[in-house]
């Protein structure tokens, strides 16, 4: 169950969750290959990370680079991916394009990265995917979030079918403090974090590496397979 000096490859992993979830691995003793499309936040992950920590210029989206990507990676034996953009917007108005590029995105980006990732992948290993909390308890405005991490905790579990002995897994995060909302004016942000803690029964948003903890337990846990981790600080229940 050790992760030591296991090769863990976090897609997304160069900002919020994905950043935290890298530098967890590394504190595990694992070597932490990390991929976004921006090479600023790949290069200003890979210092942020730190120990000898390997960065890479990908699009998940793009079936094409992802080949050309796992490649140069060779055999590894931990996927994660946090990458993937979501959509908000009242159901009547939201326009159908910009549901289906968000489905491209966090939907089919992951569908696409898990299958190029397989040749690489060691039997021994795991994938750990990314869904969030609006999956099981949308707001109003959220119902393409809510169809698009349903979707992926679904095919989390058919996937841990196919592709057993790899064990395949879903973390669902609650409100998380990451870059994802830059960009919100720190007011409205601020107004926004303050009005969820303040329903949650941890009184807290998450930092980062609260979530984080979640992907290192799917990881290192053998006996973990077609689940989903709800870490969404009671949201569920309250
Ligand atoms: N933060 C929350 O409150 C929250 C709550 C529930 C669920 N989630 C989910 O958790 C995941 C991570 O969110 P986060 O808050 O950590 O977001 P974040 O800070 O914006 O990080 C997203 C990461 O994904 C990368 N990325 C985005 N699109 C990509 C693409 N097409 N190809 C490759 N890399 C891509 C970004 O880098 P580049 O820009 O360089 O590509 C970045 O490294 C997302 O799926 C999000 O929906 C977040």
């Amino acid at each position: 169950m050790t992760l030591q000096d296991k090769r863990v490859v976090v897609i997304g992993g160069t900002s919020g969750i994905g950043l935290a979830v890298s530098k967890a691995f590394v504190e595990a003793g694992s070597h932490v290959l990390v991929a976004s499309r921006s090479a600023d936040k790949v290069e200003a992950a890979k210092s942020k990370i730190g120990s000898d920590a390997e960065g890479y210029v990908v699009d998940f989206r793009d079936e094409a680079a992802l080949a050309v990507f796992f490649q140069s990676v060779g055999p590894f034996h931990h996927l994660v991916v946090t990458a993937g953009d979501g959509v908000m917007g009242p159901f009547p108005s939201l326009p159908d394009s910009a549901v289906r590029t968000a489905f491209d995105s966090k939907f089919w980006g992951q569908y696409v990265t898990v299958r190029a990732a397989l040749p690489f992948i060691d039997a021994s290993g795991s994938i750990t995917l990314t869904s969030g909390v609006y999956g099981a308890r949308p707001p109003k405005g959220a119902s393409t979030l809510a169809a698009i991490n349903s979707a992926v905790e679904g095919l989390a579990r058919g996937l841990a079918c196919d592709l057993a002995p790899i064990r395949v897994n879903v973390v669902s995060p609650g409100l998380v403090d990451t870059p994802i909302y830059s960009g919100m004016d720190d007011e409205s942000r601020q107004g926004m974090f303050r009005a969820v803690a303040a329903q949650l029964l941890v009184q807290h948003i998450a930092k980062p590496e609260e979530i984080a903890q979640a992907y290192v337990y799917l990881a290192s846990n053998t006996f973990t397979t077609g689940t989903t981790l709800s870490i969404e600080g009671g949201a569920l229940l309250s």
